[in-house]
């Protein structure tokens, strides 16, 4: 995938496309990381998930792990000063080694880029880097069950699958979710919350290991 030339135009597309829906998505579920100290955000793109997580919680670890060194120059603006309490990891997720567990894992408009075995790949190694208690936010675009809201959402996705395919070289060409992934890796849906017509969704899953 190569995210690189969207960079520079990712946050006028994003405001143009979608205002700041995306970004009620991305932050839905932020206070759930109210006491967790070292937060993973795996494809952190342009930093709107890590500018709002470290306004928060200033005092929290935050590791970024993103394929794109633009992605990571254009989140690192953003933040300005509080990026340099980030750690920043250029790095495809699977080939990334973490160093340390989680507490809490984060993906914003990353799971939903993956075909199914890759998105189980990615699943399973992330997971591996999840303590007995953490949290995994996801915000996505979703299908929903039916009715017109379904119509539209595939309309949607049709038009963003071709063109991220086109402009990125995106694998996936529909939504895989990821739920039996995750709850194979004992994660167990704790919160959801649907936007736009349910074609966005945020959503917290638990680890039920327990230490
Ligand atoms: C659709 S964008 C989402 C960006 C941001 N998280 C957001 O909320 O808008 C997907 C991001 O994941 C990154 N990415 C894609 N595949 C990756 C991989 N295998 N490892 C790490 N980052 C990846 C891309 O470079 C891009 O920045």
């Amino acid at each position: 995938m190569k995210f690189d030339r969207l960079a520079p135009h990712y946050d006028w597309m994003e405001y143009w496309l979608a205002g700041e829906r995306l970004q009620r998505a991305r932050t839905a579920w932020l206070e759930e990381l109210r006491g967790r100290r070292r937060i993973l955000s795996v494809g952190e793109g342009h930093g709107r998930f890590a500018a709002a997580c470290m306004a928060r919680f200033p005092e929290a670890e935050l590791t970024c792990v993103e394929a794109s060194a633009s992605m990571i120059a254009r989140a690192q603006r953003r933040l300005g000063s509080a990026a340099m309490r980030v750690r920043w990891c250029h790095a495809e997720a699977l080939v990334w080694k973490p160093a340390s567990e989680f507490d809490a894992i984060v993906t914003c408009f990353f799971l939903d880029c993956f075909p199914p075995d890759a998105l189980g790949a990615v699943v399973n190694h992330l997971a591996a880097c999840a303590t007995r208690d953490a949290v995994w936010l996801i915000a996505d675009f979703a299908l929903p069950e039916r009715g017109l809201a379904r119509w539209r959402a595939q309309a949607a996705h049709g038009l963003m699958y071709a063109f991220f395919r086109a402009v990125v070289g995106l694998p996936a060409r529909r939504l895989t979710p990821p739920d039996d992934l995750l709850r194979a890796h004992r994660f167990q849906l704790a919160g959801r919350r649907d936007f736009d017509w349910g074609l966005l969704r945020a959503e917290v899953w638990r680890q039920t290991q327990g230490r």
